[in-house]
């Protein structure tokens, strides 16, 4: 019953503090994770150093167990590096809060609130926006979740609640809930495992088109092959677990992207290189000394 954690959509405010130099949104430098100690120890993930530019869309996939939920969860501050360090907006992610919103794979809407309520929720809670909740529930922050509701075709669903609408739509609020306190950092991760293939298809081009608009830097986990080349702008490739990162790729097609583009010579050369990769990384698991 239970095979799997829920998975989660957090997304962390990287403070806005940093101007005039660019560091990366996201940089794991030398880290490795290893769960427990002694006897009980789980190393999952090996030394790892990674920058992710900011309003990148970078895509991790790899086999099972591999560390890239470890990875989302180093950059949210969930989970403390065992040695090297994790940085993200300019600032080692323990050294101070940072603003985190969270959403599940199974959007985890509260059932006596509306959807517009639901998706306005970050900002009852989260500074800046969290002062003036009172006065702008009714007035701006109820236009911004309409306008996001809009971009995501539920236009007419703000004033429905949860059980009315379906999984797909569900998910499709729970983007928009993500997206509602301008987070510069959305970490996905697999958010649409739960849904049907033509529901995912539908919600890659609504995903897409809101990472166009907002240029949020992006995190995705995901075990659809399809699902990363449609959607990244960089794809990195993970060995089994302790995982590291055995392929780092720019994905460099022309957006927007379509469904049609995953069956284009280029986009099924990329998926098979990227999916000989992971059946390598998963049958080497088993080799002496991977
Ligand atoms: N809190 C934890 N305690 C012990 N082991 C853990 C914990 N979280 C994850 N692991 C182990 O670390 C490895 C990597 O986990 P995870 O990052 O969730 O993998 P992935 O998301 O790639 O499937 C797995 O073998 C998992 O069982
Ligand atoms: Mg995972």
């Amino acid at each position: 019953m239970s095979q799997a954690l829920p998975k989660l959509a957090i997304v962390a405010d990287a403070p806005a503090a940093a101007t005039g130099s660019h560091p990366a949104a996201i940089e794991l430098s030398q880290t490795t994770v290893t769960f427990g100690r002694g006897a009980n120890a789980v190393p999952a993930l090996s030394e790892t150093s990674l920058k992710i530019r900011d309003g990148e869309f970078l895509a991790l996939v790899g086999p099972s167990g591999c560390g890239k939920s470890t990875i989302l969860k180093l950059a949210s501050g969930l989970v403390r590096p065992t040695t090297g360090a994790v940085i993200v907006g300019g600032r080692e992610v323990a050294a101070k809060a940072l603003r985190i919103g969270m959403a599940f794979q199974n959007p985890t809407m509260l059932p006596w609130l509306t959807i517009e309520r639901n998706v306005m929720l970050p900002l009852k809670i989260v500074q800046p926006f969290r002062a003036s909740y009172g006065r702008e529930k009714r007035g701006a922050f109820r236009d911004k979740a309409h306008a996001l509701l809009a971009q995501v075709g539920l236009r007419d669903f703000a004033g429905k609640y949860p059980w009315q609408l379906s999984g797909g739509m569900l998910q499709r609020a729970n983007l928009c809930r993500a997206l509602i306190h301008e987070p510069r950092l959305l970490l996905l991760d697999e958010p649409f495992g739960a849904l049907d293939q033509f529901t995912r298809e539908e919600l890659w081009a609504i995903l897409q088109d809101l990472w166009l608009e907002h240029r949020p830097t992006v995190l995705l986990v995901t075990h659809d092959l399809r699902e990363a080349g449609f959607l990244a702008s960089r794809i990195c490739v993970m060995s089994a677990r302790p995982g590291r990162i055995l392929d780092d790729s720019e994905i460099g097609f022309a957006r927007p992207r379509n469904i049609a583009m995953t069956f284009e010579p280029d986009f099924v050369a990329l998926n098979q290189r990227l999916r000989d990769l992971i059946v390598n990384a998963r049958t080497g698991a088993a080799a002496p000394g991977a």
